[in-house]
């Protein structure tokens, strides 16, 4: 237990920065241990004070420190664990310090850290106080100039902005300097040296200046980042293009590093990525790779907008660099791929993740108000509801009104640090609308919960909809006020014909119904035949909806909704329904027969998307399933959607082999969305067909692997066989560990999909794993492949009765925590859910995070989550 409570950091205590630095030269001696950092910063004091000058500083060995060139005595200056103080300096001076530090022991990966031989840093949120000491908060920015020296076994020398200066010194050693004109807060500095090979190309922005681009990976890697460097310039042009952004150095640099606690970072002018976001090819990536590294080499890049041009005032602001940036990627994304099947791999996410996090105890909001640490907050409601929540601005306020709004942010906000109301004001400005209600979205906490009903005149040929909005209290939050939603809606007919309607007078085929109340009614007027109501199209707000829609209604929707979203919604609300119906021990045969039928005919539709129509397939994930009733009982979950999937197994066994055979794939992989599509609809076909555990079945699979051109279909074989189980499974497990030994992220993928596999062995053999050779936990993308993915993605096995699964989680955290905190922290979410769980399971995964809880020496990252997971 720790001895003292650490105190939380409040966003009513902002106050402006004691003393600002405009300008800072740092010198970098590398050495793998004993690294020396001297910083030369111009000091100016910030309003009319006489504070002391007080900066962060953490693991720093404080060898000088100096004001105006005159190094200080110990008694003019003090220095704890967290802090040097300087008291009685001038209004503006220069202050020198030097220091030392140890990369290669640093296995947090925060600061300046060694990866694979090489030296690279991750600062956001608070990692630069391992470097130097420095007010370390991001509304002080600041000109950099970066002198890196190092022995020549570190050939490249890299960090923001551009290279000034090189040359050779004695002794086997060289040394680089780097300008950086824009100025900036500390979170986006970045240094990376060593080893490394290149991929170049160029990029000529709309003003026509011509920047270099490169991308540094492994040695013998460069091919593998010609998909990151395709995806990099399609960005480019698509912020200048989409919102008038154009970039503005010279020089884009993006390294990949293997151990790194994210996924990727946008330090100025110089991405540093997780390589298994960057690292491509056909052998080795599967389609999902390739559409992750295509968003993430976007949103990195936008964020030179979203982020780096503009940044936030404080860590409060969170949101107002990373929702829109992935609103920025989504929309991306949806260009590059399909809107509709963007929209609805997007919403599935948001609901896995984010929708569980609201209904939990680490529900927090858009904008939190305290923090014991930021780090903590890189949550799916910061950034993916945080992305929602600036999606319905735009619908409200339309896409012109939109574009202008960020037109005047970037005019208004470019240099400084701001605050996510400077942000709304600018949407109010442009729109001429009061936005004072929208606040709410950022302060208020928790899913709102709508419910729709309508009636039908058919006298009047009127359609009265009525929807109630609540959202129900979470932690700090009892609480809450209605908010403005759109729901987009439209209408069919019985037959799933379009309907027209009128609207205030207006002829129209959807509308915007935009709830400001509790309770809001709308009456369309013109509406012939017996409509089927399509709402909340596009999932137009991040909400979860009831409806007084019937079966029949649905089946309309399925066959023939235009808004593509709202078909594939209404074949996983009968998913959902009659497998919820079958785990609590009352199976709809005839519902689930149905459905299969329903399910052929979508599958037959020639003029759909196969992209879209392996979303279909899919059914509602066991996670997702757990949200819709509880309290939840993960084991009867995964027996009656193993149920459900059997049932359309042998129902649509026929058209499910010949879509496998038809689709078969001959000639060269190509990565686009098309391709992919088809690949992943013939993947999802054996996945349902994996749910017969026939020997057939277990053939096909096998036979599936084997044929693999590459890792999309060599994945979905390997996958399906463990769904199927047996020697198959077995010989092709070991048969891929033989041959992807040497390729990490591939490895990775094979701890991944044994992590996954719902037999009752399962716990079993990933606790096996954790001794396997290749098992090495300090690496967050080694871990992450086994115990993450169990605890997210094998709930059957995750819950054990025993509560063994929880055992083996809360053990990883403590061992993690040791000496990675951020990722430690990560692993707690799993266990947080427990008050949604029957009691037997939930007091067990309680009693875990007691006992994690009781442990010493626990880090504050890892002590605010279990801390509010048992609030
Ligand atoms: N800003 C990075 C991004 O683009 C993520 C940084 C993560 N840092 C952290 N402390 N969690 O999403
Ligand atoms: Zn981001």
């Amino acid at each position: 237990m720790r001895t003292e409570t650490p105190q939380p950091i409040r966003l009513s205590d902002y106050r402006p920065p004691a003393f600002l630095i405009d300008e800072v030269a740092l010198a970098f001696d590398l050495a793998p241990n004993t690294t020396r950092v001297k910083a030369r910063l111009s000091v100016r004091r910030n309003g009319a004070h006489a504070d002391p000058l007080k900066l962060n500083g953490e693991r720093l060995k404080l060898i000088s420190v100096a004001v105006d060139g005159r190094a200080l005595a110990e008694a003019e200056r003090e220095v704890d664990a967290e802090f040097l103080t300087v008291p009685g300096v001038p209004d503006a001076f220069v202050l020198e310090t030097e220091v030392e530090i140890d990369p290669e022991n640093n296995k947090a990966l925060e600061g300046l850290y060694m990866s694979g031989g090489r030296f690279c840093t991750q600062c956001e949120a608070e990692g630069f106080r391992k470097i130097t000491y420095w007010p370390d908060r991001p509304d002080v920015l600041s000109r950099f100039t970066v002198r890196i020296e190092a022995d020549k076994a570190f050939p490249h020398l890299l960090s923001n902005g551009n290279l000034i200066e090189k040359g050779e010194l004695s002794g086997g050693r060289h040394y680089a300097v780097w300008n950086d004109p824009f100025p900036k807060p500390c979170y986006l500095f970045a240094l990376v040296a060593g080893a490394l090979d290149v991929l170049e190309d160029k990029l000529v922005t709309m003003s026509g200046r011509t920047v270099d681009l490169r991308i540094y990976v492994d040695p013998g890697m460069a091919p593998r980042a010609a998909y990151a460097m395709d995806a990099l310039k399609r960005s480019m042009k698509w912020d200048e293009e989409a919102f008038g952004r154009e970039y503005d150095l010279d020089l884009f640099m993006i390294v990949a590093v293997r151990d790194f606690n994210f996924g990727a970072m946008e330090n100025k002018g110089l991405n540093i990525f997780n390589s298994s976001l960057l690292l491509a090819d056909p052998a080795t990536a599967t389609d999902m790779d390739y559409e992750r590294i295509e968003s993430v080499v976007a949103h990195e890049y936008f964020h030179n907008w979203t982020g780096d041009r503009i940044t936030c005032r404080d860590w409060f602001q969170l949101c107002l660099k990373e929702g829109l940036t992935v609103f920025r990627d989504q929309s991306f994304s949806a260009d590059m791929r399909g809107h509709a099947v963007q929209r609805i791999k997007d919403v599935k996410a948001l609901r896995a993740r984010q929708f569980a996090e609201d209904q939990g105890p680490l529900a927090h909001p858009v904008r939190p108000s305290s923090y014991l640490k930021i780090d903590n907050f890189y949550t799916a409601t910061i950034y993916e509801k945080g992305s929602e929540v600036i999606r319905m601005l735009k619908t409200l306020i339309g896409p012109e009104a939109f574009r202008a709004g960020m037109d005047l942010y970037f005019e208004r906000w470019d240099g400084h640090a701001t605050t996510v109301e400077e942000f709304i004001k600018c949407f109010a400005e442009a729109s001429g609308r009061d936005l004072s209600d929208f606040f709410g979205w950022y302060e208020q906490a928790g899913t709102p919960r709508l419910s729709l009903s309508s009636a039908y005149d058919v006298a009047r040929r009127t359609l009265e909809v009525e929807i109630a909005q609540e959202t129900p209290p979470t932690p700090g939050q009892p609480t809450k006020t209605a908010l403005p939603i759109p729901v987009r809606l439209g209408l069919l007919d019985q037959d799933g014909r379009t309907q027209a309607f009128l609207r205030d007078g207006e002829a129209l085929d959807e509308t915007v119904v935009v709830l400001s109340e509790a309770k809001t009614t709308v009456r369309l007027e013109g509406v012939d035949r017996p409509p089927v109501v399509s709402a909340l199209r596009g999932f137009s707000a991040p909400v979860v909806m009831t409806t007084d829609a019937q079966p029949k209604d649905r089946y309309v929707l399925l066959a023939g909704d235009p808004d593509l979203f709202n078909r594939w919604e209404a074949g996983q609300e009968l998913a959902r329904e009659l497998i919820l119906a079958r785990a609590a021990g009352q199976p709809d045969e005839v519902g689930e027969e149905r459905f299969a039928e329903a399910m052929g005919r979508a599958l037959s539709d020639q003029a759909a998307d196969p992209a879209f129509k392996a979303l279909l397939l899919a059914m509602p994930s066991e996670p997702d399933l757990a949200l819709a009733r509880q309290p939840a009982d993960p084991a009867a979950l995964h027996e009656a959607r193993e149920a459900l999937r059997l049932r359309l197994a042998v129902h649509l066994a026929e058209d499910l082999k010949r879509l496998h055979s038809g689709l078969q794939e001959s000639g060269e992989f190509s990565p686009d969305a098309a391709s992919a599509g088809r690949r992943a609809l013939r993947n999802a076909a054996l996945e349902l067909l994996a749910a017969n555990p026939k020997a057939e079945t277990a053939e096909l699979a096998l036979g599936h692997y084997r044929a693999a051109g590459n890792m999309t279909d060599a994945m979905g074989g390997l996958a399906a066989l463990m769904l199927i189980g047996g020697p198959e499974y077995e010989a092709a497990l070991e048969d891929f560990y033989a041959k992807w030994k040497a390729e990490p992220l591939v490895v990775d993928k094979w701890f991944a999909v044994q992590a996954r596999d719902p037999d009752e062995t399962a716990l079993g053999r990933v606790m096996g794993l954790t001794a396997h050779p290749a098992f090495d936990p300090k690496n967050p993308n080694r871990l992450r492949a086994l115990v993450s993915t169990f605890a997210n993605f094998n709930p059957v096995r995750f819950h054990d009765p025993s509560g063994a699964g929880y055992r083996f989680l809360a053990d990883q955290i403590l061992a993690v925590d040791r000496y990675n905190p951020m990722t430690a922290a990560r692993l707690v979410d799993p266990l947080g859910g427990w008050r949604r769980y029957a009691p037997a399971l939930g007091q067990l995964m309680k009693a875990e995070l007691e006992r994690i809880l009781a442990s010493e020496g626990l880090s504050k990252n890892v002590f605010e989550l279990v801390t509010r997971a048992l609030g």
